[in-house]
C-alpha cells in the first residue's frame, strides 16, 4: 500500500503521453523569451498591485517596499527550481506533474490540490478586486453610483459599521478613514430580509460568470491579445508612477516603518500574492522554441520587472498619501482622487478594469487545465477531461471552475482568500525546491539541459544555520523570545537544522535550499490560523484521494 502511494510517473512516459494523447502531434513551438516574459507579466500583475498593495501599505507603511525585495529573492530561488523541472519534464501540469515524477502520486495529488488555492482561490481575490475598480470606474467616469451594499461582502461592511459606531461613542470619528465610513453606510443602507442584511458582491460574481462563459465557448488567449493586455497593464502602472511622482510628499515616508517589523511582516501574504503567477510560465514549456534556455531567462526577467515596478509603486503610493489612508481595495485610483486629480483616477479605473480582466482570464483558463491533466491520470473523474465537441474546451472543468470561483466571491472578503492562496502556494513552492534536491540526488535530472547552478551546500548550510542562531540570540530578544506569538518559527529553525545535517551527507545544492528556507520563513509569518486552514484543506484533499484517486489512478490500473 505504502509503495503504491509513492508510485511515480516515468519522465519519458509523461512526455510521450503529452504527444500522443493530449495534443496529437504536439503543440507548435513558437514562444521565445519575449512572449514568455509577456505571459509571465500577464499572470503576475493583477489584484496584487491593483488592490492588495493598499492594505499591505496600510499595515506596514512605506517599508513594505523592502518586503517586496525580500519576497522577490525567495521567488528567484523558486523560479530557478521551476525552470530546471520545466526543462526536465516539459509538459503542462506544472508543479503537479513535477511532483508526480519525483515524489510520487500522493504528493502529486496534494500539490494539485494546493494548486487549486493558487489558481482558483486567487481568482476570487482577482474578481473582488475587479469589482472594486468597476464600481470606482462607474463613479469616476460615468458618475453612476452603484449601491455599495451590492459590491461588498457582509462581513467587511459589518466590521466597518461596528468600528464607526465605536468611534462615534468614543468621539474619535475624525480618525476613521472616509472609505470605512462609506462601508459603514453601506451596512446601514442595505435592505433587510427576514432579519438578515442583504449584502453581497454582485460585480465579482457577475464578471466570473461572464469570463467563464467566454472561456467555455472557446476563447483562446492568443499571443497577440495577451501582449496587448500586458502593454495596457504596464501603461497604467507607469502612468501612476509618472503622474504620482509629482504629488509625493516625503514627509509621508517618515516614519518609514510606522508599525515596526511586525506591521511589515503582517503583509507577507499580500506581498507574496502579488508575485504569484511567475510559475505559470512553466506550463507553456511544450510551446517554447527552446525551453531550456528561454524559460529560466523569462522567469528571471519577469521577476526583475515586477519587483522594480512593485517597489516604485509602493513608494509612490505611500509618498502621495499617508499610509493610514491606504486601507482600500482600489488604492491606485484612490490616491489620485485623494489629491483631487480626478480625471487621472478615472483613467486608472478604466484601465485597471481591463488589466484585471486579463489576469482573471489567465487563471480561469489555467485551473481547468490542471484538473484536466489530473483527470487524465485518473485522479479526478473522467468528466474533468471531457472536451466540448464544438468549442474544443474542457467544458465540465470550466463550468466547475466558474462556480467554484464565482459563488464564494459573492460573499467572502478578500483577505481570507489572500491568506489561503498564499499559504497553499508557499507549500507548492517549497515542495518544488525539495523536488530539485531529490532529482539531483537520484540522478533523474542528469539529462536536464537547464540545471540550477550548483553550489555545494555541504558545510555552508550548517555554518549559516549556526551563524543565524547566534546572530538572533545576541541581536534580538533571543531565538525563542517571541515563541508565544509566533510558534511556527520553530518549524523554520528545525527544518534548517534538519537540512544542515542532511546536507553533510548529500551535499545539497545551495540555491534550492535557499528557496526552501526563504519560502518557509515567509510562510511561518502567515500565522497558525492560516496554517490550520491549509491543513484542513489538505486533509479534505487526502480524504478525496483515498475515496477516489487511489483506486482510479491510471498507474494503479496499469
Ligand atoms: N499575482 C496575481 C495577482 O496579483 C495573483 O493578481
Amino acid at each position: 500500500m505504502l509503495k503504491s502511494l509513492f508510485r511515480r510517473k516515468n519522465i519519458d512516459q509523461a512526455i510521450k503521453d503529452v504527444n500522443s494523447v493530449e495534443h496529437g502531434s504536439g503543440l507548435a513551438k513558437v514562444l521565445g523569451v519575449r512572449d514568455l516574459t509577456m505571459f509571465g507579466i500577464a499572470a503576475i500583475i493583477g489584484a496584487g498591485i491593483f488592490s492588495t498593495i493598499g492594505r499591505a501599505s496600510f499595515n506596514g507603511g512605506p517599508a513594505v517596499s523592502l518586503l517586496f525585495v525580500f519576497t522577490a529573492i525567495a521567488c528567484v530561488f523558486t523560479a530557478l527550481s521551476y525552470a530546471q523541472f520545466a526543462s526536465t519534464v516539459p509538459v503542462s501540469g506544472s508543479a503537479y506533474t513535477y511532483a508526480y515524477v519525483s515524489f510520487g502520486e500522493l504528493f502529486a495529488w496534494i500539490i494539485g490540490w494546493a494548486l487549486v488555492l493558487e489558481y482558483a482561490v486567487s481568482n476570487m481575490v482577482v474578481a473582488i478586486s475587479w469589482s472594486e475598480y468597476f464600481v470606482s470606474m462607474l463613479e469616476n467616469i460615468f458618475r453612476i453610483h452603484f449601491p455599495r451594499w451590492l459590491a461588498i461582502d457582509a462581513g467587511t461592511a459589518k466590521l466597518a459599521y461596528q468600528d464607526v459606531q465605536k468611534a462615534t461613542a468614543n468621539g474619535t470619528l475624525g480618525e476613521i478613514a472616509s472609505n470605512m465610513k462609506a462601508l459603514a453606510q453601506a451596512y446601514v443602507d442595505a435592505p433587510t430580509f427576514a432579519g438578515i442584511k442583504i449584502i453581497f458582491n454582485l460585480p465579482a460574481g457577475a464578471i466570473t460568470g461572464l469570463i467563464t462563459a467566454l472561456i467555455y465557448t472557446g476563447i483562446k488567449e492568443s499571443r497577440n491579445a495577451s501582449n496587448i493586455l500586458v502593454v495596457i497593464k504596464l501603461a497604467v502602472i507607469l502612468l501612476v508612477i509618472v503622474g504620482g511622482v509629482f504629488y509625493i510628499d516625503t514627509a509621508n515616508w517618515k516614519p518609514f516603518a510606522p508599525n515596526g517589523m511586525k506591521g511589515v511582516m503582517m503583509s507577507v501574504a499580500s506581498v507574496f500574492f502579488a508575485f504569484i503567477g511567475f510559475d505559470s510560465i512553466s506550463t507553456t514549456a511544450e510551446e517554447c522554441k527552446d525551453p531550456q534556455r528561454d524559460l529560466p531567462k523569462a522567469m528571471l526577467i519577469t521577476l526583475a520587472i515586477c519587483t522594480i515596478l512593485y517597489v516604485v509603486i509602493t513608494l509612490v503610493l505611500t509618498g502621495m498619501v499617508n499610509y493610514k489612508e491606504l486601507g482600500v481595495n482600489d488604492p491606485l485610483a484612490y490616491v489620485f482622487e485623494k489629491v483631487n486629480f480626478d480625471w487621472m483616477a478615472g483613467i486608472i479605473s478604466v484601465s485597471a478594469v481591463v488589466a484585471i480582466t486579463s489576469a482573471l482570464l489567465a487563471y480561469q483558463v489555467g485551473q481547468p487545465r490542471i484538473w484536466m491533466v489530473m483527470s487524465r491520470d485518473g485522479l479526478l473523474p473522467k468528466k474533468f477531461s471531457k472536451i466540448h465537441k464544438k468549442y474544443k474546451t474542457p467544458s465540465f472543468a470550466t463550468i466547475i471552475t466558474g462556480l467554484f470561483v464565482g459563488i464564494p466571491s459573492l460573499f467572502m472578503n478578500m483577505q481570507f482568500f489572500i491568506d489561503l492562496t498564499s499559504v497553499g502556494t508557499f507549500f507548492a513552492f517549497i515542495l518544488v525546491c525539495c523536488g530539485i534536491l531529490y532529482m539531483d540526488h537520484t540522478g533523474l535530472s542528469k539529462n536536464s539541459k537547464f540545471r540550477v547552478p550548483y553550489i555545494n551546500g555541504k558545510f555552508i548550510i550548517g555554518i549559516t544555520f549556526l551563524a543565524a542562531l547566534f546572530w538572533t540570540k545576541y541581536n534580538t530578544d533571543g531565538v525563542f523570545a517571541h515563541i508565544g506569538e509566533k510558534p511556527l518559527i520553530i518549524v523554520f529553525w528545525l527544518a534548517w537544522l534538519a537540512i544542515s545535517i542532511m546536507a553533510l551527507k548529500y551535499k545539497f545544492s545551495l540555491l534550492p535550499v535557499m528557496g526552501i528556507l526563504t519560502n518557509l520563513y515567509l510562510m511561518t509569518e502567515l500565522g497558525w490560523s492560516n496554517w490550520r486552514m491549509f491543513l484542513i484543506w489538505v486533509v479534505i484533499g487526502i480524504a478525496i484521494y483515498f475515496l477516489y484517486g487511489y483506486k482510479n489512478s491510471k498507474l494503479n490500473k496499469a
